[in-house]
């Protein structure tokens, strides 16, 4: 039997949606993480800081009898954000950072980005205060190649806003892409890069050979095998810069399995299972603790949690749930189509 003890991870990038989806998957992720980033694309979105202010307590008052949980809210940034109401809910403590969607880019994203330079001035300000941009890096242009989106929105969009306003701290979010991870890793401190753990195990062929798997669809899609093993590089190396953010995307099935599928893997069940798996395979399960729980503290300016996780490797493989069963339907638990023997224990 082979163990780890890492301390508490906490997950940069995370789904919780509201009402009965709400209530069903907060639980998978409270029992492992002690506080996640909070994406505010509900509909409608979370847009002002009273209305994070509100969407907080409903996810505290979803929170099982017992539990210990903090959620880190974030703003959904749209041309009528205003640059105030950001540096209230930033000064509160309340809100930890702000969400770039680019209009049209992925799941409830309507209300986003059209046009940068209507943004500029809350930007300005975050540059100001130190308020960090998640962005969903991916251009919407319908000439440009979804495979291509994530890299397209670095050289047209990111690296020109960086250098407009360079003191402006970035989270590249759930990247994908070889390009995504030499740009993190060249950038200077002020810039992060999380990855999801779906993208450290699924490649485009998962998707696609052998007939289409909806619940292996999300966005940004997943790549070519090169792009995955580089992603694997950046996740094991060590490297600060990159951390785990899970992106973990409920949709009930019915929305999945559907002619227009949602986009979106739910990993909150096992995440830190898959994660132990995947940093054996690759030699460096001391670097998982960094990746899942220091460094994005680091970067986010945030305490380290106290207790700690304890995974155990065991000849059994770990039986996930299928499904988790919420009031508004079952969700599907991510597959990773391999038998995982790492189980977390309490
Ligand atoms: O796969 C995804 N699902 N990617 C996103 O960017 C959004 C998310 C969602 O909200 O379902
Ligand atoms: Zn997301």
């Amino acid at each position: 039997m082979q163990e780890i003890v890492i301390r508490r991870p906490d997950d940069w990038h995370l789904h919780l949606r509201d009402g009965a989806v709400l209530k069903g998957v907060l639980p998978e992720t409270a029992r492992h993480f002690a506080r996640a980033i909070v994406m505010p694309n509900l509909v409608p979105p979370v847009v002002t800081a009273a209305q994070a202010g509100a969407y907080r307590d409903r996810i505290l008052a979803a929170l099982p009898e017992g539990a210990t949980f903090e959620p880190l809210m974030t703003l959904y940034l749209t041309e009528g954000t205003e640059p105030a109401d950001v540096a209230a809910a930033a000064a509160s403590g309340l809100v930890k950072a702000v969400k770039l969607y680019p209009a049209g880019a992925t799941t409830n994203s309507q209300s986003g980005v059209r046009d940068l330079d209507r943004v500029m001035p809350v930007l300005e300000t975050m540059a100001e205060i130190g308020l960090p941009l998640c962005t969903h890096g991916e251009v919407t242009t319908p000439e440009v190649d979804i495979f291509d989106r994530e890299a397209v929105f670095i050289d047209t969009v990111l690296d020109p806003l960086r250098r407009r306003l360079p003191s402006l701290r970035v989270v590249m979010e759930h990247i994908t892409t070889e390009q995504g991870v030499a740009y993190a890793a060249e950038a200077g401190e002020g810039l992060a890069a999380t990855i999801t753990t779906h993208h450290l195990i699924l490649n485009r062929n998962n998707i696609l050979v052998g007939g289409i798997k909806p619940h292996y669809y999300c966005l940004p899609v997943a790549k070519r095998e090169h792009h995955r093993l580089a992603l694997r590089r950046a996740a094991t190396s060590g490297n600060p810069r990159y951390f785990l953010g899970t992106d973990s995307a409920p949709h009930v099935d019915a929305l999945k399995e559907h002619a227009c599928g949602c986009a979106g893997c739910f990993t909150a069940t096992n995440t830190m299972a898959l994660l132990a798996h995947v940093f054996e395979e690759d030699g460096a399960l001391d670097r998982l603790e960094g990746f899942a729980s220091l460094h994005g503290p680091a970067f986010y300016g945030l305490p380290l949690n106290d207790g700690t996780l304890r995974l155990v490797k065991r000849d059994q493989p770990h039986a996930f749930p299928e499904k988790i069963f919420t009031e508004a339907g079952p969700i599907t638990v991510f597959n990773p189509g391999f038998p995982v023997h790492w189980h977390v224990e309490a």
